[in-house]
């Protein structure tokens, strides 16, 4: 492509054109690359992600840190056409959603903790990662921390969720797939889509497309550091 940009007679755009798409579609960006590549795309094309693909990105995914390592987050892939739809008008006809040959919906189990406890001492310990005595220690105070939460279960299982969905996306633009983080639906409309409706357990952290961007958009900035980043307090009242 670059031989051809240059036959032309019209090599600095083009290359500057083939430079920009190369750079942001590249496979294998390190995670600084990842991370200044990355933005909200709005446009999908119809490329589906090659199984091996997605299915390390699973891997990757699931190897996120989570508190207690309780790992309560629960992830429904989305791929029917009728799922799709039916995700989108919860998400108030968010058209990446259809156009996505993937969306991911991170939920969580809020209490999942209770169920899986014993397995997730077990493999610690077991993997030498542990002491028996770290584990027990955890089995003694995790519970009575979690219980003490009180409503604000449901937040820290999210933080886990969103610390999923952040390694995901990153994995992903590292392999040139471009994603958009979605806040914009209805929680329980997005309960019902995925077979868990009324549970009240179970709580949507974030719905998250992944493909192949049709679109590059810019970079629509960021506040200055001096609004944002601070040294041992943050400036009362806040700004
Ligand atoms: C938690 C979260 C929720 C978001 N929800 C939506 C959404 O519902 N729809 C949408 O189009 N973009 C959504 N965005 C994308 C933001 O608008 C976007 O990240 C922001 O404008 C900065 O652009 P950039 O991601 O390209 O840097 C969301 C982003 C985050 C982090």
């Amino acid at each position: 492509m670059l031989a051809a940009c240059c036959e032309h007679g019209q090599a600095p755009f083009h290359l500057w054109f083939f430079l920009y798409h190369y750079q942001m579609n590249k496979v294998g960006q390190t995670v600084a690359e990842a991370i200044r590549a990355r933005r909200s795309i709005k446009s999908f094309k119809s490329d589906s992600i090659p199984e091996p693909v997605l299915q390390e990105l699973l891997s990757l995914m699931q190897d996120a840190p989570s508190s207690w390592n309780f790992q309560p987050t629960r992830v429904v892939l989305i791929r029917s056409k009728e799922q799709k739809e039916a995700l989108a008008a919860a998400a108030w006809g968010q058209k990446q959603i259809l156009e996505a040959p993937v969306t991911f919906v991170f939920a969580v189990s809020i209490r999942g903790w209770d169920k899986h406890m014993d397995e997730i001492l077990k493999t610690g310990v077991s993997s030498e990662a542990w002491p028996q005595k770290f584990a027990d220690w955890i089995r003694e105070n995790a519970p009575g921390f979690q219980k003490g939460l009180g409503e604000k279960e449901r937040e820290y299982a999210i933080k886990d969720a969103m610390i999923m969905a952040t390694t995901l996306a990153l994995a992903a633009q590292e392999r040139g797939y471009g994603n958009c983080y979605i806040n914009g639906w209805d929680e329980a409309k997005v309960k019902q889509i995925i077979g868990v409706e009324g549970d009240k357990n179970i709580g949507i952290a974030l719905v998250l497309p992944i493909g192949v961007p049709a679109s590059h958009p810019k970079h629509p900035g960021r506040l200055h550091p001096s609004k944002t980043i601070f040294t041992d307090r943050i400036p009362s009242p806040a700004i």
